[in-house]
């Protein structure tokens, strides 16, 4: 193989099936296989950032790619990914799903038009798995390691990312300046770590502040 294509084959993202990864592609696999029923069973990957998650989803993706139908004119789709908006209200991830299926939707649409449509076009285009990437918790998870605290916080855990999403409306702007207030006061104070009722209490002030 000559350098240029050696070069491109290293710039292309691979998949390496170590023990963890692997064991989730085959439960998702196996989740893939089972009967449809009225109440499908979920699933939660739940793993620090760059530990791989998002790759589990694309490996999904890759063993279960789009297909043209001739017959009926459309693509099937087994697999959808739809990365989920920072603030995750209902109308923003039925409009999320809508783009990602390529469905036209106004913002004067009802909340339970932008929901029918778009599970309408799920079971037209046959999908079986659907993948909700949590984008936030991403974001906050790699924002909390730039901190320079002393001792670790749980930027990842739900009651952390519940105060953040609650206190921010999901706005990253407010977000890192909540953060950032936070690891202030932590400093400060000598705790050196930031807990989510932090977060409460200078989402808090602020609001007196500006009272
Ligand atoms: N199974 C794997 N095989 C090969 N490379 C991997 C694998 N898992 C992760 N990687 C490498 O690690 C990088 C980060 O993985 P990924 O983006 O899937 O993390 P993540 O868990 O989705 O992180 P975040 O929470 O930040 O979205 C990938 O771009 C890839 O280069
Ligand atoms: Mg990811």
């Amino acid at each position: 193989m000559d350098a240029k294509s050696r070069i491109k084959l290293m710039q292309t993202a691979r998949w390496v099936g170590f023990n963890r990864a692997q064991l989730a592609v085959d439960e998702l696999e196996r989740r893939y296989h089972y009967p449809s029923c009225a109440r499908m069973l979920c699933m939660l990957l739940y793993g620090d950032s760059g530990m791989g998650k998002t790759m589990i989803l694309e490996k999904m993706g890759g063993q279960h790619p789009s297909s043209y139908e001739e017959r009926r004119g459309i693509t099937l789709r087994p697999v959808v990914s739809v990365q989920m908006p920072p603030s995750p209200d209902e109308r923003r991830f039925y409009t999320r799903m809508l783009e990602v299926l390529g469905a036209p939707y106004s913002i004067r649409d009802q909340i339970g038009a932008l929901e029918g449509r778009a599970l309408d076009l799920l079971k037209k285009i046959g999908t079986k798995l659907l993948f909700i990437d949590d984008a936030f918790r991403a974001f906050i998870v790699a924002y909390g390691k730039l901190l320079p605290l002393r001792k670790a916080s749980c930027f990842g855990e739900p009651a952390m990312i519940q105060a953040l999403i609650k206190h921010s409306s999901g706005v990253t702007g407010r977000v890192t300046w909540l953060l950032g207030r936070a690891a202030e006061r932590a400093i400060e104070d000598g705790r050196e770590q930031i807990i989510e009722t932090d977060i409460e209490r200078v989402s808090e002030r602020l609001r007196i502040a500006a009272a």
